[in-house]
């Protein structure tokens, strides 16, 4: 089935993402692309609707990004969000200016037309908005009307209802905008005209239908991590082609207690994909003897990691397909304006390099979704919420939590250190409130005392952050009754550590791991 697509247009605006996701709340499938893209590229993409994003930039000054102005006449209905107002409106003949005091945060609008995003809000009523500009639009182009004012912006919102071309000055995408979510729903569904067809069902069964299509009767490899992503692209593909998939799962030696065991368990078992497990914690602890450098470490791992992979692939004999979990975060153009990248794409890619050595076509079923799309795939799937709902964990595992050189004896302490920690924030019912919770292990032993003995042995670092994104955590305000017990816990089971601190660094200046 072919879903009717909404093409948002990127200013450089650091909420274009948060318009993404709260389009697809709304079950409507769009795709972020960067303003400079051709009107005959827009052509091809046969939007049903177009977003301009906010931005950092002034459409006063000179070089500031435009967009291609055929996009009005393709008879497409449009919305323009602060920047975007600014600069439709500037395009099709209205006038902006520098206001004189910006206007940053919450403000009231007041609805004069109960039409284009405010089809669903009541005439004559007020709704509380959040903006952030130090322009504003100060005449309309021709044909267009107010639709809404606040004391800051004279046209806080206005349009062409016979053109469908809207401008609102505030953030509708932001949740500091009470009806927001109902404002977006109105230009889609009542302007544009759009269906909600775009759920995990649907994406479910065109994905299968497609992956069959690309495969044939070649043969496909997946390395699995036992992370949601490859959990569910996994999955996915299996689905579309059974037994023509075989799933790889490389067992480093530095995952997390138990971990290798569950994964194995719930792959075979639960998932029922062919599956095979190969146990190279030897092989990588031999590799990384002697290794104190993080960046040698991690280079260390992938090497070692794509050469296991390599093997375990030939073993198969003729393979043609490799599995990838890549998202949508990772393939979105980014756009760069003076403010700044407004989608910074990550650096920690684990099995980059694979595909191009092995010569085998990539498959990405999960490549136009957002994480949380992801885990709604996963659990229409049939994959238990535990697997979706897991904290992120780093490719070069536990291996980048032992600061200095992996040893066994470091390994043995800070995997069980991290294991009371897991079990406390679960027990404490914290667990998927935070972006990540774990334990590392300082390379320095202290002097404690045990009873009438002196002691001497390692300190455990206790690290919680919350993120969004992992681009910028905040250390995690963690109830002083729970790093007790945690501290009681590890010190008093865990041979080897006698001390335990709490990080309270955030990100940045800090990153999230230490190494
Ligand atoms: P930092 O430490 O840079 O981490 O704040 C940001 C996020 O990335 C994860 N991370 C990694 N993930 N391979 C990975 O797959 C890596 O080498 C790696 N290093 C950091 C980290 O756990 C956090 O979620």
């Amino acid at each position: 089935m072919e879903h009717s697509l909404v093409l948002i247009l990127d200013f450089g605006a650091q909420y274009t993402q948060l318009i993404a996701r709260r389009v697809r709340e709304q079950r409507v499938y769009c795709e972020i692309h960067p303003c400079t893209i051709s009107l005959d590229k827009v052509r091809a993409l046969k939007p049903r609707a177009i977003i301009l994003s906010g931005g950092p930039a002034s459409t006063l000054e000179a070089d500031s990004p435009t967009t291609d102005p055929g996009i009005f006449e393709l008879g497409v209905p449009v919305l323009g969000i602060c920047y975007g107002m600014q600069l439709l409106c500037r395009l099709l003949g209205g006038k902006v200016e520098k206001a004189e005091h910006r206007e940053y945060g919450p403000a009231v609008v007041e609805i004069e037309r109960a039409v284009g995003v405010f089809d669903a809000l009541a005439l004559g009523g007020k709704t509380n908005v959040w903006m952030s500009h130090g322009d504003r639009v100060i005449a309309l182009p021709p044909g267009f009307v107010a639709i809404g004012k606040s004391d800051g912006s004279p046209f806080a919102a206005a349009g062409h209802p016979e053109r469908k071309i809207y401008g609102v000055q505030f953030h509708p995408e932001v949740a500091h905008t009470d009806r927001g979510t109902d404002m977006l729903a109105s230009f889609l569904f009542d302007v544009a005209d759009l269906k909600p067809d775009w759920t995990s069902r649907s994406f479910i069964d065109d994905t299968v239908e497609r992956v069959r299509a690309q495969v044939g009767k070649g043969q496909v490899v997946c390395g699995l991590s036992g992370g949601v992503d490859s959990s569910v692209a996994a999955v996915l593909v299996s689905r579309a082609i059974g037994e023509q998939l075989t799933c790889i799962f490389v067992d480093n030696g530095v995952l997390r207690k138990d971990e290798a065991s569950q994964v194995v368990q719930m792959v075979r078992h639960h998932l029922s994909l062919k599956l095979v497990h190969v146990d190279a914690g030897a092989r990588f602890m031999k590799e990384l003897a002697g290794i104190t450098d993080p960046e040698t470490k991690r280079k260390t791992i992938g090497r070692v990691f794509i050469e296991i992979f390599e093997e375990e692939a030939k073993k198969l004999g003729q393979v043609d397909f490799l599995v990838q979990g890549t998202l949508y975060p990772d393939v979105i153009e980014s756009v760069s304006f003076k403010g700044g990248p407004s989608v910074v794409i990550k650096t920690h890619h684990n099995v980059g390099g694979l595909p191009d050595r092995m010569k085998m076509s990539l498959i990405e079923p999960l490549r136009e979704l957002f994480k949380d799309e992801v885990r709604e795939v996963g659990e229409e799937l049939g994959i238990p919420k535990p697997m979706l709902w897991r904290q992120p964990f780093p490719g070069p595992g536990l291996a980048i939590r032992c600061l200095g050189e992996v040893t066994e004896e470091k390994l043995a302490i800070v995997r069980e250190a991290d294991a009371i920690l897991l079990e406390e924030v679960r027990a404490a019912g914290l667990y998927e409130s935070l972006w990540q919770s774990f334990c590392v292990i300082l390379p320095v032993r202290t002097v404690g005392v045990m009873g009438d003995g002196r002691t001497y042995e390692y300190v455990v670092a206790v690290r919680a952050v919350h993120s969004r994104d992992a681009m910028t955590a905040d250390w995690a305000r963690l109830p002083y009754e729970l790093l007790a017990r945690v501290s009681t816990r590890i010190i008093n089971e865990v041979r080897g550590c006698n001390r335990v601190v709490y990080d309270i660094s955030s990100k940045p200046p800090a990153t999230i791991e230490w190494e």
